[in-house]
């Protein structure tokens, strides 16, 4: 026989093994397997079930087993009156044996466990009940020895079941929180749509009340996020560079329709009439929280150059913020490639002179040979999208013509941004 020294060592030694297993696993049904396998083996109990109450409360379901015969069935159903006596008898040894006389209203429910259970013999039956709440049942056999079990080694039995019950209440929340968190995850998801949605229909208000530059927004937009995205920007703010483009001139709506659609160049009042849209634009955009940074910022600096000579706030180089800088030359891009009322678009080969004049003036370096890489890409097949292209439309752009100014733009202004930089250190 083991001696009680023994027994005790050996007893905490699964609870520890038992307390490790809760803890580590991740998989629920692994773990009641390892832990009513550690139960049976700590008392030499000959086998034994563990049983899980459902989520809908109304069935006792099997998760592991090891003795019992294979025609255990499973669910067992469980009506309200056995549910509250398990509740009450809490973390107790019920005997099958003896129910029939004091736990009248979980007869039917051990009469079933019992002819389940077949010629195996359930011994006890201890419900598993954690914070209130019926977690399951752990049923066992008799002891290996043949012994009846003493008080000291129920109490083991409760103190591993009650371990075992905590396991699955815990990963039970695990559970919940995780589908709560996927929920959401996708409610957010649903969000960010939504929010997309409403910024491109508001770009494609912007544009309508500018009739003869319908697309502008859309194409300054795709244009800016093309641009971020040459940058080496993270996807998040490549998708927040998109919403500031889509949404740079919404500060247009307050500015009168007439003064917009000018057929003619405006005067220096309805001039300086329309240069309050990019602070309009800041003003609707502030009180809005959006899901990334500075898109106000991005819209009320959008004409700002780096020479000082922009507007609102006439601010130089490192004032501008980068986004907006971004958003400046893609407007400018597409300012410059698009009919007007009052002239036609420019071709490619100009548009780049103008790049080469006014970077560092208007434009910022680092800004305009990303652009200029990106469509270089486009031209020459390195890249598969060819998105600034198909905004261009057909037979704008001439390959052999375009690929050397854009190449010898790209490595002068490389050794410019080389020596500014170096001058800097
Ligand atoms: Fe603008």
């Amino acid at each position: 026989m083991e001696l009680p020294t023994q027994k005790l060592v050996h007893t905490f030694g699964a609870l520890a093994d038992l307390g490790q297993e809760i803890t580590d696993s991740s998989d629920v049904s692994e773990m009641v397997r390892t832990s009513l396998h550690l139960l049976l083996g700590a008392l030499g109990i000959r086998g034994g079930a563990i049983l899980e109450h459902m989520a809908d409360g109304q069935v006792l379901k099997l998760v592991a087993a090891r003795g019992i015969d294979e025609g255990f069935p499973e669910p067992l159903h469980i009506d309200d009156a056995a549910r509250v006596a398990l509740l009450n008898a809490g973390l107790s040894a019920l005997s099958p044996e003896r129910l029939t006389t004091d736990k009248p209203d979980l007869c039917a429910l051990l009469e079933e466990c019992k002819n389940a259970a077949g010629t195996f013999g359930i011994q006890l039956f201890v419900p598993m009940v954690v914070r209130g709440e019926l977690v399951g049942a752990v049923l066992l056999g008799g002891k290996a020895t043949g012994e009846s079990f003493t008080g000291e080694e129920c109490d083991i039995i409760f103190s591993m079941v009650r371990h075992i019950g905590v396991g699955i209440h815990t990963h039970r929340l695990l559970e919940q929180l995780e589908q709560r968190a996927e929920e959401n995850r996708r409610l957010y998801e649903d969000l960010r749509t939504i929010y997309r949605q409403t910024v491109r229909a508001f770009a494609a208000a912007i544009d309508i009340k500018d009739k003869y530059t319908q697309g502008h927004s859309e194409r300054v937009g795709k244009y800016s996020e093309i641009i971020a995205r040459e940058m080496g920007w993270a996807e998040e703010e490549v998708e927040g560079i998109a919403i500031a483009g889509y949404l740079h001139d919404i500060g247009k709506l307050v500015v009168e329709r007439d003064i917009i659609n000018a057929p003619y160049r405006i005067d220096a009042k309805q001039s300086s009439e329309l240069n309050r849209h990019p602070a309009a634009g800041f003003e609707i955009l502030s009180p809005i929280h959006h899901p990334y940074t500075d898109i106000p910022l991005m819209a009320k600096y959008h004409h700002e150059r780096l020479d000082g000579r922009g507007y609102p706030d006439g601010l130089t180089d490192k004032q501008i913020p980068l986004g907006a800088k971004i958003v400046s030359l893609a407007d400018s891009f597409d300012a410059m490639t698009t009919d007007r009322p009052y002239k036609t678009r420019r071709s490619l080969e100009d548009v780049i002179v103008d790049f080469r004049f006014n970077t560092g003036k208007q434009f910022d370096c680092e800004v305009v040979i990303a652009f200029c890489r990106a469509l270089l890409k486009e031209i020459n097949g390195e890249s598969k999208e060819r998105r600034i292209l198909k905004m261009l439309g057909k037979n704008y752009v001439e390959a052999e013509k375009i690929i050397p100014l854009l190449s010898e733009l790209i490595s002068e202004l490389d050794c410019i941004q080389i020596s500014s930089a170096a001058s800097s250190v």
